[in-house]
């Protein structure tokens, strides 16, 4: 599974990834006491770096070694990328989870735009959870389809969790501050990859201040990993 813009790393692929950190990010990676949250962490720093090092090729440039794409964190959270030119800024959006990472990187700006990814397993969802990020209308529709087993995804599932993923990228690409929510991303998708977004409340306040003239979504699904991008066009990080 693979896209020419985003970038899939397999935890269980990678060979020691040690010499591919900073020391700054080595330092981070120490400091966390979970070995889980430490793996997945830097599973999400080897899929950044590889798509900046993607980006850079794409535009013809050369790519520096892994070490130096140095991947940072802002107060909230978001990845930020440590400047490796004078070009137009370039911004990172990571997802991590079931052993795999997901990283895409583009320039922002007016000329560029803000991504956000987000990967996600096809599983058996409680219905009880959809009220977290579905709008009434989007719950409608989800539960309109067959529901699967306890231990089986049925099509309410699939369906329930691309719209989440999706959801997800949404939210990471305007990189929000605490207070925001899933519930002002709305979001359809058809059955072949294509999707639409849209944003509500907060979040289409900080995707107009931020300058975004359009969204564009897509996803993707192999077996039952769903991934989602969701590029916020003409935006500036801040
Ligand atoms: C922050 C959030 C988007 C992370 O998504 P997730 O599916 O839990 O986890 P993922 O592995 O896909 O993404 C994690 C990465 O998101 C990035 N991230 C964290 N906060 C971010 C933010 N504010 N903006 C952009 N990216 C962010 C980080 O790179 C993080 O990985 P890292 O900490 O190892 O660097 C999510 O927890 C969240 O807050 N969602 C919105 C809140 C909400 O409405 N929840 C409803 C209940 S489902």
């Amino acid at each position: 599974m693979t896209s020419p813009d985003w970038q899939l790393v397999d935890g269980a692929a990678l060979g020691d990834p040690a010499a591919a950190l900073s020391p700054d990010e080595r330092a981070a990676a120490a400091a966390f006491a979970a070995d889980k949250r430490r793996h997945d962490w830097v599973l999400g720093r080897m899929a950044a770096k590889a798509a900046v090092r993607a980006l850079l090729q794409r535009e013809g440039r050369p790519a520096p070694p892994p070490a130096d794409v140095v991947i940072e964190a802002s107060p909230t959270g978001a990845p930020c990328v440590r400047p490796l030119d004078d070009g137009d800024p370039i911004v990172v959006s990571i997802s991590h989870g079931h052993g795999l990472a997901a990283g895409w990187a583009l320039r922002a700006g007016p000329r560029g735009g803000l991504p956000g990814i987000d990967l996600e397993r096809i599983r058996p969802r409680k219905e009880g959870t959809l009220r977290f990020y579905l709008t009434p209308e989007e719950r409608h529709g989800v539960l309109a389809l067959p529901a699967g087993s306890d231990d089986q995804a049925g099509p309410r599932d699939d369906l329930a969790v691309r719209l989440w993923a999706l959801k997800e990228a949404a939210f990471k690409a305007l990189r929000p501050p605490r207070g925001m929510g899933l519930l002002d991303v709305r979001a359809a998708v058809d059955e072949v990859g294509g999707a639409q977004v849209s944003y509500a409340g907060r979040l289409l306040e900080r995707a107009q201040a931020l300058g975004a003239r359009d969204v564009r979504a897509r996803w993707t699904r192999q077996g039952d990993l769903c991934v989602a991008w969701v590029e916020v066009v003409g935006a500036s990080a801040v």
